[in-house]
């Protein structure tokens, strides 16, 4: 549903007497560190971390309630039926104004990665190219290659959208032989925060079924976009038929380690779907499919005051930048809670995350991992308080003395 602005409709906003806070200034940085998750673990105590996507939000109410609630009733055991899918459904009907997912064409994953090397495992064959928009997630390559498949890179321009002559090429080397290929897209973009429009989807949509180039779009930031910017489901958009999305509510509501999510086929996909083996079902765990249920279904308040927040650390994050760093370029992320920083301005070579770390003992993810494009480029993190945020960026600026 639309509101009369066009803004998607949302049941409840940010404001409101009972609103929930802001989800990123609840917890004190001690309590964020006794975390054992990968962010805290990785590097020593006095190192701050801004790098890999986990947030430092509380678990979100509703979600704590459910897994409290199946803890109390014993009810750990194995997934059944398709809750997970109606509840992304309702979510995707409310916020995105689409009725594309079908529980039918949809099945539970262990996570976005391995559904995207199921559904790539269904439309390729070992040997055959998967094309991705570099710079991009560093998982996309090295999920990619280890399942036979082989990366061909069709670079972003220099504002982090598609180039659609860069992907005309690709695409066609990529089918070159009649070979089934496919195109892994990521919607919205990770690490750049890119939107993409309807009209660079259905662009998209058309170059794919002009080549035969089978579409996987990766929508788990689906939910994280931001003020000024609005999601378009790769499905929802003519010509899309035949391809597959993968969403989730790990990022969203923070639940990367409640495993699950959902592959969801077109029409056209609906019979690929129906080959994916049954044991995949096997991998996402009950507690995880009850977890993300609840955050779409119940959480939309929360999100509602996360992405509030998200925006106002976006704006600190240009804020601070112009005045710490001001050689450091950045175009601001539409979604997501990463931020995508230039610095070759820097002179710091290649791998400026090194300088950050060795000297300003900050985390950041080093451009490199990211593909062509990311060399002399860093990714941060933005889902942390604001008072993190101004350390981090005093840590880098105090680095390059
Ligand atoms: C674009 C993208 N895809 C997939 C993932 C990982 O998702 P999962 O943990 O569900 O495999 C991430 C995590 O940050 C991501 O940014």
């Amino acid at each position: 549903m639309t509101s009369p602005t066009g803004e998607p409709a949302r049941t409840r906003g940010p404001e409101g007497p009972d609103a929930p806070a802001n989800p990123l200034t609840r917890l004190p940085l001690d309590e964020l560190r006794r975390r054992t998750s990968m962010k805290w673990r990785t590097y020593p105590p006095d190192v701050l971390p801004l790098w890999v996507a986990e947030m430092d939000v509380p678990v979100p109410p509703p979600v704590a309630r459910a897994i409290t609630d199946a803890l109390a009733l014993g009810d750990t055991g194995y997934p059944a039926g398709t809750v997970y899918a109606e509840a992304l459904d309702a979510f995707a009907r409310e916020r995105w104004d689409w009725d594309g997912v079908v529980a039918e064409r949809t099945a539970i994953v262990p996570d976005v990665m391995l559904g995207i090397v199921e559904v790539l495992k269904l439309v390729t064959d070992p040997g055959a190219t998967v094309v991705v928009n570099s710079p991009v997630y560093p998982p996309f390559y090295a999920f990619v290659e280890h399942m036979d498949r082989k990366v061909a890179e069709a670079p972003l321009d220099p504002y982090g959208r598609i180039d659609f002559a860069a992907l005309e090429i690709t695409f066609q080397e990529a089918a070159a032989g009649g070979r089934r290929a496919a195109y892994l897209l990521c919607s919205p973009h990770n690490p750049t925060g890119t939107v993409h429009s309807r009209a660079e989807l259905a662009a998209v949509a058309q170059l794919a079924d002009e080549y035969g180039i089978r579409v996987v779009a990766d929508e788990i930031h689906a939910p994280l976009v931001l003020r000024g910017a609005r999601f378009v489901p790769y499905l929802s958009v003519p010509g899309a038929e035949s391809g597959f999305s993968l969403m989730s509510a790990s990022k969203a509501w923070n639940l990367a380690g409640l495993k699950a999510a959902l592959a969801v086929a077109g029409p056209g996909a609906a019979a690929d779907l129906a080959r994916m083996p049954e044991e995949v079902s096997h991998g996402p765990s009950h507690l995880g499919v009850i977890a993300h249920t609840a955050g779409l279904r119940e959480g939309g308040a929360w999100l509602d005051a996360l992405l509030a927040g998200l925006d106002e650390n976006r704006t600190l994050l240009a804020d601070l930048l112009a005045d710490e760093l001001p050689q450091v370029r950045h175009i601001a992320p539409q979604a997501t809670y990463l931020a995508w920083l230039d610095c070759r301005d820097l002179g710091l070579g290649d791998d400026p995350a090194a300088r950050f770390l060795d000297r300003g003992r900050v985390a950041l993810n080093s451009g490199t991992a990211f593909g062509t494009g990311g060399a002399g480029h860093v990714r941060i993190n933005l889902a942390t308080s604001p008072e993190v945020i101004k350390e981090a960026v005093r840590r880098m600026a105090a680095s390059l003395g």
